[in-house]
């Protein structure tokens, strides 16, 4: 029997939900089901946005009946060609012999892949920008690649202001009779596996999500319909603001996510003994032991929280396997911007600790603690004191009440992990080159600088001089804030060019700049060819002729890498293109029939080719 509902008018939900399905994807066990989102509208033209799994298709072929009534279906668009909303595709085709498929270039390749039907006969291709109209409804596509597959696109309805998202915004999880989140808890009941869901599905992609987030932000959104889960109307920005921080990979929340490995109990009990002593610390701990909880919901907790201990014995000379194929499944992941600490016990050749460090080495922007711990099989009591250390040193990277800056009272842009306070972060200062980076409202700019001095340690202050002209200096004197990201020698000329080169009056130097983060301060920083972060705030200002110096108390220190700073004699040497050599241009004449040079202006009448004896008259002037 058929079971669809109504979004609004002339959009009905005609999905849906599988409660059997043990793995989604084979690999993730989806305890309350999953639901296959399909929209199909009624207007002038009848468009149904994609279609569903296999396991579904017959309520949901009883759903389409239904609700188009003896109507046509007149366009399907196919937003994803993973087969959970594909796969009964060519039934429908059956059933809907004069259907036309809406779909991009890349989904047509899949399609032919995936299919036996006349693709080519059946496709209307469509590409970004491009507006098709229904009749009352102008749609129009959006690219979203990688989110999750290449050919991802979504479809804004302008009518409406309805976002057809495909994967973005889906959650595990059947409807059990609600569609819209505003029905149901979502943040209490739901928001976990919608986690679970993003990290483990498109989670890798996170600099693909941020570009579609972006695109999204120019949309008047009032329905957000994604493939799975629920649809929403009500406090989209709430669900948009999470996916943001999964995203840009901020946590969420300060707090220990503890994943152990453990044969005999022993390593389980150095886990506990740190989780007691990070809970008497008032810092949050969750605990999962890695041969128990499938990765997938240890890497949800990691991208929810800010700091991540793991703990391993050593196995086969190596990692323990559930640790190791964990770590491998979180580093795939993309995590970055997390405190980790590392533990490693072995009885007699503990090795798991260099080899998760050296794993844990593939990600970006980790701050992985020197503090660890090595147990030779069992902790002993003369080791509580080391055990105290590494609390002390996960504590001292918990942002502090004294820490929190305006941005965090403001609870806006607040980066739940930081600010980190890592001393090792001002070793990177040099005569070097740095982006500073500042935001007035809505927009941020940068520019290249190349004087950063840490003035004084206690306070810890730092001055940067900047050009009067500029914008970034502007805003730095209205707000009184600064991010300093400092350049490493792996950084590329085309930073330089980004941020050097064209004046952020005129620019957006973030429109088309992916490689940024925000710190706790809400500014952005720079990710790629830099190797420490520095936020400051103004303490005081003295101004010169060309240049405003600001000096500046360091609200957050964040080592991003341990490649080595750039110097300004590094930049000239190994950066900056140096200039190509203009090849003299020879003046005289070349002999025609061997090819000898004679240098000089006026060519002797009676001169005669030394090589071929050929005289004056076989030569022509060089051009
Ligand atoms: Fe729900 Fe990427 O498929």
């Amino acid at each position: 029997m058929y079971c669809y509902r109504k979004v609004m008018d002339d959009l009905y939900w005609v999905g849906a939900n599988d409660r059997r399905l043990a793995m989604f994807e084979g690999v993730y066990s989806v305890p309350d089901g999953v639901s296959y989102n399909s929209y199909l509208l009624l207007d002038e033209k009848t468009v149904l946005c994609d279609t569903v799994d296999a396991a579904v298709g017959t309520v949901f072929f009883e759903n389409v009946e239904k609700v188009l009534d003896g109507r046509h279906l007149d366009y399907v668009i196919v937003h994803h060609m993973e087969p959970d909303h594909s796969a009964t595709l060519e039934e429908l085709i059956r059933r809907y012999p004069d259907v036309r498929i809406l779909c991009n270039s890349k989904t047509k390749t899949l399609m032919k892949q995936f299919f036996t039907f006349d693709v080519e006969d059946r496709v209307q291709l469509v590409k970004e920008g491009d507006v098709f109209s229904a009749g009352r409804h102008e749609l129009t596509f959006v690219n979203a690649p990688m989110v999750h597959w290449p050919e991802v696109m979504m479809t804004y309805d302008k009518t409406s202001g309805t976002l057809f998202s495909a994967d973005a915004f889906g959650t595990f999880g059947a409807l059990n009779g609600a569609l819209f989140a505003d029905e149901v808890d979502f943040m209490r009941d739901y928001l976990d596996e919608a986690r679970r869901y993003y990290s483990n599905i498109v989670g890798k992609y996170g600099t693909q999500v941020t570009a579609a987030l972006k695109k999204a932000s120019g949309l008047d959104i009032k329905y957000l319909c994604p493939l799975h889960g629920f649809v929403w109307r009500k406090n989209i920005g709430d669900y948009i603001d999470k996916y943001q921080h999964w995203a840009a990979y901020k946590p969420e929340e300060t707090g220990v996510v503890i994943a152990y490995a453990s044969v005999y109990h022993h390593t389980e009990n150095a886990a506990e003994c740190l989780a007691v002593r990070l809970r008497e610390k008032g810092i949050k701990t969750v605990m999962f032991d890695t041969s128990v909880t499938p990765p997938s919901e240890i890497i949800s907790a990691v991208f929810k929280y800010s700091h991540l201990v793991l703990a391993s014995t050593t196995y086969n000379a190596g990692i323990f396997v559930q640790m190791e194929a964990f770590l491998y499944d979180l580093v795939e992941h993309n995590i970055q911007n997390r405190t980790v600490v590392v533990i490693e016990n072995g009885s007699w050749a503990p090795t798991s600790g260099k080899l998760m460090r050296e794993l844990l080495g593939k990600c970006k922007n980790l701050n992985v603690l020197n503090e660890t711990l090595t147990i030779k099989s069992a902790l002993k009591e003369d080791q509580l004191s080391q055990l105290d250390v590494v609390a002390d040193a996960i504590d001292a990277t918990i942002p502090k009440k004294t820490d929190v800056t305006k941005a965090d009272e403001k609870g806006e842009g607040v980066d739940a992990g930081a600010p980190v306070l890592d001393p090792k972060a001002m070793f990177k200062l040099s005569y070097g080159l740095f982006v500073l980076t500042a935001k007035d409202g809505e927009k941020d700019n940068g520019c290249i600088v190349n004087t950063v001095i840490q003035v004084t340690e206690k306070p810890n202050r730092i001055q940067v001089a900047v050009n009067r002209n500029g914008c970034t200096h502007d805003m730095i004197k209205k707000t009184g804030v600064f991010n300093v990201s400092v350049l490493a020698q792996d950084a590329t000329f085309d930073l330089f060019r980004q941020f050097g080169f064209q004046s952020g009056k005129s620019a957006d130097k973030f429109a088309d700049f992916a490689d940024y983060s925000r710190s706790a301060n809400g500014l952005t920083y720079v990710t790629r060819g830099t190797n420490a972060l520095i936020s400051a705030k103004v303490v005081q200002e003295v101004e010169f002729e060309t240049h405003t110096v600001f000096i500046a108390e360091v609200t957050e220190c964040r080592v991003l890498s341990d490649v080595p700073s750039v110097t300004y004699e590094y930049y000239f040497a190994h950066i900056k293109p140096k200039p190509q050599p203009v090849e003299e241009k020879k003046v005289g004449w070349v002999c025609r029939i061997c090819g000898y040079v004679y240098e000089g202006e006026v060519l002797p009448p009676d001169f005669i080719c030394p090589i071929c004896k050929h005289p004056a008259s076989d030569f022509e002037k060089l051009q």
